[in-house]
């Protein structure tokens, strides 16, 4: 049973609006990062809120008791946006539940999940009136906006920051009770594609066929990222990509998950992906090039006869070990400009990026939080990569020097990005005891 205390915190936290990519909401993320902090004293802990050049970042410690591992727990207070809102059965920011699952946005991504290991401290401080570690939580606003400004502030307090772990519960389980371990995850690297043409839109009946149209060039462009195969076909692209293990390849065919679990959650008709590659693999441990979103002249009613002026394509690049994001970009910048079709200049914008993150599940924490998941879950976890990415582990290692745990419990059907995202209250719960017999375990890794 979940205490109507903690039931009423989540459901608070919920209602803020806390979408970071639109700047039309920065009082909802200042508001929802008072809020955290709050919660954070109510807990027992000391927060600060940190002004960033962005959303600020929440970072609250209890008393440091010296010969303990200290341990970063890292999460997100910033969501995605809603769109379409016509597809939410409910208000993305009027939680609902329903037959124990909690709709709204940030339910699982990353509210949910977060606040579980902020109550789970809670419970133990007003039990035990101590923690077995010393902890850091820092709970950032620009997570889904690529954390553009936490890197600079890791760098800035590196000192106050310092950990010998982190963990981070914002990554999926395999399936209900499926307690999961994630070791690895893609990096990303975004950027836009701008297609010029004409000087304005033209008269496509006065002009057409003597000048080029730059909705069928970014077409044309966009098609010259593939090839048949579903291979990405920029020159260089896997030159650093790393093979999968042998025993990875092994434990991963015998997971309880697969392509007729993806096939049923997606509704495609058919799984479609690089040729050679069972879809885990593709997921996890290959690269990919995606279209996010693509554009160009007339989208209204009916038909309009023009030459668009201009068209452009977002796009991002999962990657793997070892791609580098900005060398990525390059290949990908040079690869367009020699594609790009006559009549037409196209401008190419890098994005965020953030490189791929892999550890060893078998060091002596990755066995400390294999064992916590054990305990709460009442059985030996699965060991998985995955193929989103959260930038900011992979900046955890390089600027503070520790791995991180991600104990994720967002299950396959939570809708994170989509519309109707969910969480089960029985996982709030389960993340609420997984912190407990985190920070008992990690107080002492075997
Ligand atoms: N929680 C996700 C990342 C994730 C999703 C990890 C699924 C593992 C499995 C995170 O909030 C997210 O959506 N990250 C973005 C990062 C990007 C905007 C830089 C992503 O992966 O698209
Ligand atoms: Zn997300």
């Amino acid at each position: 049973m979940i205490p109507p205390a903690h039931l009423d915190a989540l459901l608070e936290f919920l209602r803020f609006p806390s979408i970071s990519t639109d700047s039309s909401h920065r009082a909802d993320m200042h508001a929802c990062a008072g809020w955290l902090a709050a919660r954070l004293r109510t807990a027992g802990l000391e927060a600060v809120i940190r002004p960033t050049e962005g959303h600020p970042v929440i970072v609250a410690k209890n008393a440091r008791r010296e010969g303990r591992p200290t341990v970063l727990i890292y999460g997100h207070y910033d969501v995605q946006p809603v769109d379409p809102l016509n597809l939410w059965i409910h208000p993305p920011f009027e939680p609902h539940i329903e037959n124990g699952i909690i709709f709204a946005r940030g339910a699982t991504d990353n509210k949910g999940q977060i606040l579980a290991h902020v109550l789970g401290v809670a419970e133990t401080l007003a039990e035990q009136g101590e923690l077995p570690v010393n902890l850091t939580f820092l709970i950032e606003g620009e997570e889904e906006i690529g954390s553009t400004h936490l890197e600079a502030f890791l760098i800035e307090h590196r000192q106050e920051l310092a950990c010998d772990i982190a963990a981070v519960s914002d990554t999926g389980m395999l399936g209900r009770g499926i307690p999961t371990c994630t070791y690895g995850l893609r990096g990303i690297a975004c950027a836009e594609l701008l297609v010029h043409g004409p000087a304005q839109d033209l008269h496509s009946g006065i002009y057409g066929g003597a000048v080029a149209n730059p909705a069928t060039a970014v077409a044309r462009l966009v098609h010259s990222l593939h090839d048949e195969d579903g291979h990405v076909a920029v020159p260089g692209f896997y030159d650093r990509v790393r093979p999968l293990e042998a025993w990875e390849r092994e434990a991963w065919e015998n997971l309880p998950y697969g392509d007729s679990d993806i096939l049923e959650l997606t509704g495609v008709p058919e799984l479609f992906g690089e040729q050679g590659f069972g879809s885990l693999e593709r997921i996890w441990a290959r690269p990919t090039a995606e279209v996010n979103g693509i554009g160009g002249g007339y989208q209204g009613e009916g038909s309009k006869t023009v030459i668009p002026s201009t068209s452009m394509a977002k796009l991002s690049f999962r990657l793997v070990p070892d791609q580098d994001p900005a060398d990525t970009l390059e290949l990908v910048r040079l690869h367009l400009e020699s594609q790009c079709p006559p009549g037409i200049r196209i401008t190419f914008r890098a994005g965020h990026s953030g490189r791929p993150y892999l550890m060893d599940p078998n060091s002596p924490y990755g066995r400390a939080a294999a064992t916590a998941l054990e305990s709460t879950f009442g059985r030996s976890p699965c060991f998985i990569r995955e193929g989103g990415s959260i930038p900011i582990i992979r900046t955890i290692r390089d600027v503070l020097g520790a791995d991180t745990l991600m104990l994720g419990l967002a299950l396959p059907d939570c809708r994170a990005h989509s519309p109707n995202e969910n969480f089960p209250l029985e996982n709030f719960e389960a993340g609420i005891r997984l912190n407990r017999h985190l920070l008992a375990a990690l107080a002492e890794p075997g």
